[in-house]
């Protein structure tokens, strides 16, 4: 596999979810012509889905390599804030883990990529993030997708818990304690980005950072956290 199969619509989502992903000449658009405009039109009109679905591929290969160590075969994985799913694929393919996904069911008007205290910003579509998974050949039975403003959360334990960019980036970790709790056994692993990992030394027993990122404006650390 060295690209995704994507479609005008799933690439378009994928631009929203990794910035990065844009052509430089697009990002300036954007602060010239609006963060309306970017996101209902520019984004998907101006961008060019193979060239995405190749960028995308290797983005996530390099995120699937980074946290690849913590990940055994056939784990149960729950991925909160996934997007598309790309690094979701790469894990299921190699390693044939389920995968929960906890996702927000809409594109916000106006994308604003910053911390997001009520939580209302979104930029997925489920229909899109299950059509994604299927194209790229993940058995239906690997998956479970779960809507997080209307379904009930699934009570389930998982091996590994994995958020990139979402959880105490975007919005509080707070959001999801009471129920990270709930799902984590002793040795679960839990993967997200953050601005302010010695928080979290007084939740979690290790708090490893295999990650920073200088360049962005957040700065922040991807952490790697467990209690054994
Ligand atoms: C910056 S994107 C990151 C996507 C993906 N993890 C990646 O690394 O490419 C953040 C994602 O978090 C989702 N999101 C926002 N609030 C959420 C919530 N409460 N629960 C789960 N996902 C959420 C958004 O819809 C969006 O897809």
């Amino acid at each position: 596999m060295q690209n995704f199969i994507l479609n005008r619509k799933i690439a378009q989502l994928a631009v929203l979810q990794r910035i990065e992903l844009c052509e430089p000449s697009l990002k300036k658009m954007r602060k010239f012509l609006g963060r309306y405009l970017f996101s209902s039109f520019l984004s998907k009109y101006l961008i060019n889905p193979v060239k995405i679905s190749k960028s995308y591929f290797d983005l996530m290969e390099k995120e699937f390599l980074l946290i690849k160590k913590y990940l055994k075969n056939n784990d149960k994985i729950l991925s909160i804030g996934s997007g598309i799913g790309g690094l979701e694929i790469l894990i299921n393919k190699n390693l044939n883990s389920h995968i929960t996904f906890i996702e927000k069911n809409y594109i916000s008007k106006k994308i604003k990529y910053g911390w997001d205290k009520n939580n209302q910003e979104a930029y997925n579509n489920l229909n899109l993030l299950k059509k994604f998974l299927l194209d790229n050949d993940i058995k239906k039975d690997k998956f479970a997708i779960f809507d997080f403003d209307k379904n009930k959360l699934p009570d389930t334990k998982f091996d590994l818990i994995v958020s990139l960019y979402s959880l105490d980036y975007h919005y509080e970790f707070e959001l999801y304690k009471h129920y990270l709790n709930k799902v984590m056994k002793p040795e679960t692993i839990i993967i997200f980005d953050t601005i302010r990992p010695d928080y979290f030394k007084q939740i979690y027993e290790k708090v490893e950072i295999i990650k920073q990122d200088f360049h962005t404006v957040h700065k922040s650390k991807r952490v790697v956290c467990s209690n054994l």
